[in-house]
């Protein structure tokens, strides 16, 4: 016997539920592990065991109808690696993965790791505090990942503003979604029509693929499209993380200090912040035939919204889902996917956390943080402003 699919009555994209989710997302599990979104007419996946069951059947919820939870925008954004199933998936992964991955980062290890000292000792010494969303989450990702990349400056410029109208596109098209069409027309013109082998950067990731475009090891469609997906998940999704992990090393003092006397903690407290802020709230999967998940029945051709930040505060799954502990036993959260979409940028994302809380840890005693502020995206959950002080370790010192 099916059982009758709970209804979600409200906005999702609100700004209500955009500021303050994790209420919401608690409802809509306490309703069960699939919901139907009455405003968006699709189905919501809300446990940590219904969205890994999706993610991981990636041939029932595909992906090349789409990501966005509606039609407007899962069109606009189809091609992409992440709107594409198997075989194009697969191509599109092989030609854009290798710079993204360990053996390929460990080349920039040192300059991450200086660049991200410079960061700490310049804030260290601004005692009346700073914004961490404008002096410490941006920078690194904008220093490194602009310049490995290597757009011409025009590109450079506009990445951010790219970044938040795609991730707005991949809601609705509420005022911000329509907002964000305009700059994702502007960035296709520019990527389409203003890149070329000499105004890039040499030795940069779109060289990369200009190189294999002459060795044939490529298909010219592909090109404008790995660079597409170059060049708008790789900052906002970052700089999202680093400001919920320096909040949440802010509220827990106790955590700071054990990251700070046992360096192989970092990780763990990089894991933990993404699972419980995760910066990517959903996106969505067409279902290619009927499908029956516990009961649910839900017809071939739905739109099933994933909710990775739902699941990841799922307590059948994570015990005291609401409190950060970096030593929790099952760190196995969704914050970066599943199965053959998983973030292909996770690597990078996590070495760029990482040199940054080392740093931290060599000089800043306390983290004091004030006025939280959520920022208004569809997709990326993240601070607008947060105003944060770092006590050095040897305040005394700095104070003379
Ligand atoms: C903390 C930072 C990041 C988070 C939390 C994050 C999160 C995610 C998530 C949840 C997915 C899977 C989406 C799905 O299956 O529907 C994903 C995919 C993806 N991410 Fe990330 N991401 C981060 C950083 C990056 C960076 C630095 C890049 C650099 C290029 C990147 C590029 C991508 C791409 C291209 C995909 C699609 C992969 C595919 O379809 O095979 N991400 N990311």
């Amino acid at each position: 016997m099916s059982k009758p699919i709970p209804t979600y009555e409200k906005d999702f994209y609100s700004e209500d539920v955009i500021r303050d989710p994790y209420p919401e997302y608690e409802l809509m599990r306490g309703l069960g592990p699939v919901v139907y979104l009455k405003k968006l007419g699709a189905y919501a996946f809300t446990h940590y065991e219904s969205v890994k069951y999706a993610l991981q059947n990636h041939r029932i919820f595909i992906n090349s109808n789409g990501v966005a939870a509606d039609d407007f925008g899962s069109s606009f954004l189809k091609g992409n690696i992440l709107s594409s199933d198997p075989p194009v998936h697969s191509e599109l992964r092989k030609a854009m993965a290798p710079p993204l991955m360990p053996k390929s980062l460990k080349l920039i290890e040192t300059r991450v790791e200086e660049f991200a000292v410079k960061i700490i000792n310049k804030l260290i010494l601004k005692q009346d505090g700073f914004d961490v969303m404008k002096e410490l989450a941006p920078i690194l990702p904008l220093e490194i990942v602009r310049d490995m990349i290597g757009l011409p400056e025009f590109g450079k410029r506009n990445m951010l503003n790219w970044a938040d109208a795609a991730f707005n596109i991949l809601g609705i098209q509420n005022s911000r979604g329509q907002d964000g069409v305009r700059k994702i027309t502007e960035m296709r013109q520019f990527i389409e029509g203003k890149i070329t082998r000499e105004n890039i950067r040499k030795g940069g990731w779109i060289d990369r693929l200009f190189i294999m475009l002459e060795n044939d090891e490529i298909k010219p469609e592909h090109v404008p499209i790995i660079i597409r997906d170059y060049t708008t998940p790789s900052l906002d999704t970052t700089i999202s993380a680093i400001g919920h992990l320096i909040w949440h090393l802010s509220q827990n003092p106790d955590q700071w200090d054990e990251v700070r006397n046992d360096k192989s903690k970092i990780e763990l407290a990089i894991s933990e912040s993404i699972r419980l802020s995760s910066p990517i709230r959903s996106f969505c999967r067409t279902t290619a035939v009927d499908i029956e998940f516990q009961s649910y029945k839900i017809p071939e051709g739905s739109k099933v919204m994933l909710l990775f930040a739902s699941a990841n505060r799922d307590d059948r799954i994570f015990p005291e889902p609401d409190r950060f502990n970096i030593n929790r036993l099952t760190n196995d959260h969704l914050g970066f996917g599943y199965g053959i979409h998983m973030c292909v940028g996770k690597h990078l994302a996590i070495l760029e956390m990482s040199k940054l809380l080392l740093a931290m840890s060599n000089q800043v005693k306390t983290i004091r943080t004030y006025n939280p502020r959520i920022y208004l995206n569809n997709t990326i959950y993240r601070f607008e402003e947060l105003s944060a002080r770092f006590v050095p370790i040897n305040e005394n010192e700095i104070d003379k």
